[in-house]
Parts: structure tokens; sequence; C-alpha cells
């Protein structure tokens, strides 16, 4: 299993030990929550503190826009190092060419799935997907409960990524611990991430290592 630590529960008054931490565990993804307080009711971190984190990691930036009318910062996140764009659905009218600019600019594309959004709505686009992110709580907050609904998406999204021939990988958002990880592995999933489960325990490296075993 691939993991992202999601940053939004990191302490960014350590950030730079945050990702020191980090560095030394088996998490291939940093996942990076931009919210913005109208798609979601948040309002997270955006580019200044990705060129940090970009700066002091060698990980993957997995970054997830909550955020209405993302295709407006598609070169801003390419430059702050981003490597994995991941959009919402239900923030792109033109999702088929935010997607398609996503990797002109030379990043890989994802789409998120809030809980209430079906994975058939992803038939047509599929094949250009390099990731499909079934969140598996309402976006907005970490330490929420997993939607076990997520469980039946993830086999819908693994059926419809089999059907057309698409290399998506699956990710998982959201409510993520050993539990709810085991779940949705044996349901297909390739990547979890991890906000609360992650920073909460009194040993991140083996809480990302217990992920990672899945
Ligand atoms: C929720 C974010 C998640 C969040 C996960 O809106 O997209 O990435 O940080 O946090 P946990 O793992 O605590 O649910
Ligand atoms: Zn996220």
């Amino acid at each position: 299993m691939i993991v992202s630590p999601s940053l939004l529960s990191a302490d960014f008054g350590y950030l730079a030990k945050e990702l020191e931490m980090l560095d030394k565990s088996e998490a291939e993804y940093l996942h990076i929550d931009v919210m913005d307080g109208v798609f979601v009711p948040n309002i997270s971190f955006a580019f200044p503190v990705m060129k940090c984190i970009d700066r002091l990691s060698d990980k993957i930036l997995d970054v997830h826009l909550m955020i209405v009318e993302p295709h407006k910062y598609i070169d801003e996140v390419k430059k702050c190092g981003g490597d994995i764009m991941t959009v919402h659905y239900e923030a792109c009218t033109h999702i088929h060419r935010t997607i398609q600019q996503i990797k002109d600019a030379g990043m890989k594309a994802g789409v998120a799935l809030n809980p209430g959004t079906p994975v058939c709505l992803l038939s047509e686009i599929i094949a250009d997907l390099d990731m499909v992110c079934i969140m598996s709580v309402n976006p907005g907050y970490s330490g929420q409960e997993f939607i076990e609904n997520a469980v039946n998406k993830v086999r819908e999204a693994k059926e419809l990524i089999v059907k057309k021939g698409s290399k998506a990988l699956i990710q998982v958002d959201g409510g993520i611990n050993v539990e709810t990880g085991k779940l949705v592995a044996d349901a297909g999933a390739d990547i979890v991430v991890a906000g609360s489960y992650v920073f909460s325990s009194p040993d991140p490296i083996e809480a990302v290592r217990l992920l990672h075993n899945l």
C-alpha cells in the first residue's frame, strides 16, 4: 500500500522536523490539503507553504485541491513542486479540459469524489486519469469518522478501471487507520491518505509502516 500522510495534521510550528521524520518513514507521498473556505467550510494553507515542503522533502507531492475553479492554479501548483494534482469532480465545470491541462503541465492528474458523488460519473474520463480519490469523509477537516460506503465505491472504481483499461490508481482519503485501511485495501485501494492516525500516534513512523504493510 502506498501511504500519503496528510500534512494537515502536522505541527506547522515544527514543519521541518515533521518532514525530516516523514522522510525516514516508508511514506511514498506527502498529501497536501488545500482548502479555500468556499468549496469546503475550512481554510488551510497553499503555495508558500507548499514551496517550503518541496524544498525540505524528497517525497512525491500529492496535492489535493478542495477549492473552486482549480484550473486557475495548475501552473502555480507545478511551480510549487506538485507531482500529482487532484481536483474535485464537483468543483470542475470542464473536467476533461482540466485533466488535460494538468497533464500538459507535467503532473499526474487525479479526480476526487465527495461521499455523495457516484463513481459512474467518471466513466468518460477514467482512461485519462492517473488517480481516483475516493473521499471517505466529507472534505474540510481531519479527524472525522470513516464513511463505510467508501469501501463499495472503491470496488466500483476498480471495476470501472478494469473495464475501461485505465491505469488509474485508487486513493482513499479520510478516517483511515489500520482497520479502515484494511477494508479499503481488500476492496482494491492502492493509496491511503492518513492525517490524524499518523500524526497523533506516539510513533508516526510505525503508524506509516503499519499502513504500508496492508
Ligand atoms: C479532509 C482531507 C484529508 C484529511 C485526512 O478534507 O482531504 O486529507 O486531512 O485526515 P484524517 O486522516 O485525519 O481523516
Ligand atoms: Zn485530502
